[in-house]
């Protein structure tokens, strides 16, 4: 599987017309297809939003009159009647690749809301119709671009956490019965793919694959213990295996009343980070070529990350992580940028948490490929 690199950028900014602003077209006029609608309204100087699709034709009408474009019953109405050069994908998951690929075979760039599909197999088929178009596709992972994820890897990326030995993506929430009936889609394995894991903590697991590198095994157990009408499971623990040897912890639940927060803990011998809630809670490093002054305990004058300018990432506001992932695709889309956050990234994330449910079905440890 090949990955959309500098050339492929160049190329898919010749395929978009270089002297006006891309057109949008959002398909999903929901929650986060409303984000979707805010941020493209807050960027009119790079893109233009032509068309909303939603197959409830209040929420397309809805969204257009608040946030420009016209309103369509489906993508295949908007494509027929629009000039459209970016879809974008905010339908229940388990349809991100019908749309997608439609989109696709149409020769369009697409950005899909998290996670791309329910299944490797379903991304690998989005993946195969992305190298047949020769567009452009990014995965919505907005922490990607939080001060304190962009720090974290940057230190690593330099050596600056030393031997990079274990993680722990931890999701501490809370939904209630209300969330899981507030849809049909909501808690079932065909259209959310996974519960805590799948729907809430991929954005956590994402960052431990991004800290941790290329995963290789998982072991898992699961449970629906806090909700019922839902197929899918409210608490997920499990352990990782990575390429390089480290090793993860994963801890997801949305039945933790009333609500805590995301975390991710990435340590190594010469550093170590803890974002939670999109914070820097805790941050050391040691730049190469100072040495770390040897202790029996690393107990005293560690350092931590809070108050100082990149430490910050907004996590209230939605619309402003979403904005900067917009803003590398818009950048790559001109040849100016590589894309950050790509199929392949993202189907390592699905595959360790398809891989953890794999592993609680059958009580034995999964290897990922
Ligand atoms: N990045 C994030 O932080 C984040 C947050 C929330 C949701 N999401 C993701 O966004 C996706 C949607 O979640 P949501 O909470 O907005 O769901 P939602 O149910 O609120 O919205 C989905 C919308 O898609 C419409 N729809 C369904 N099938 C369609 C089709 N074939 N064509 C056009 N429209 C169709 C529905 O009518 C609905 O309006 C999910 O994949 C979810 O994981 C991401």
């Amino acid at each position: 599987m090949s990955q959309p690199n500098e050339q492929q950028s160049s190329e898919a900014a010749q395929a978009s017309p270089s002297s006006s602003r891309p057109r949008f077209a959002i398909v999903g006029a929901g929650v986060i297809g409303r984000q979707h609608g805010l941020v493209t309204s807050q960027l009119t100087d790079r893109l233009e939003l032509v068309a909303v699709a939603d197959v409830v034709p209040e929420r397309a009408a809805e969204l257009t009159a608040a946030r420009g474009g016209r309103p369509y019953p489906s993508l295949t109405g908007a494509l027929a009647a629009e000039d459209i050069d970016v879809v974008v994908v905010c339908t229940p998951t388990g349809l991100h690749g019908t749309v997608a690929i439609e989109a696709l075979e149409a020769g369009k760039h697409v950005i899909i809301e998290k996670p791309a599909e329910v299944t490797v197999a379903k991304t690998d088929e989005i993946i195969r119709a992305r190298d047949k178009a020769g567009t452009l596709v990014t995965v919505i992972s907005q922490h990607r671009f939080d001060p304190s994820t962009e720090k974290t890897l940057a230190a690593i990326r330099a050596g600056e956490f030393g031997r990079v030995s274990s993680g722990i993506a931890a999701i501490d929430w809370w939904r209630g019965q209300s969330y899981y009936d507030s849809g049909d889609w909501r808690g079932t394995w065909e259209l959310d793919g996974g519960g805590a894991l799948m729907n809430q903590g991929v954005h956590t697991v994402d960052l431990l694959v991004a800290a941790l590198g290329r995963p290789v095994e998982v072991f898992a157990y699961t449970g629906t213990l806090a909700h019922e009408r839902i197929e899918v499971e409210d608490v997920a623990t499990g352990v990782v295996r990575f390429e390089s040897g480290a090793l993860g912890v994963l801890h997801a639940t949305t039945s933790a009343y009333p609500g805590l927060s995301a975390r991710l803990q990435v340590h190594g011998d010469r550093g170590s980070a803890v974002i939670d809630n999109d914070q820097l809670a805790f941050f050391h490093a040691t730049p190469v070529g100072q040495d770390i002054e040897e202790r029996l305990m690393g107990t005293t004058q560690v350092t931590s990350g809070g108050g100082d300018d990149t430490a910050s990432s907004n996590p209230g506001q939605l619309s402003d992580a979403h904005r900067m992932q917009y803003l590398n695709f818009l950048d790559a889309l001109a040849g100016n940028a590589r894309l950050r956050v790509d199929l392949e990234t993202n189907r390592q994330s699905i595959a360790v948490i398809t891989g953890a449910y794999e592993s609680a079905r059958t009580g034995k440890p999964v290897r990922l490929r």
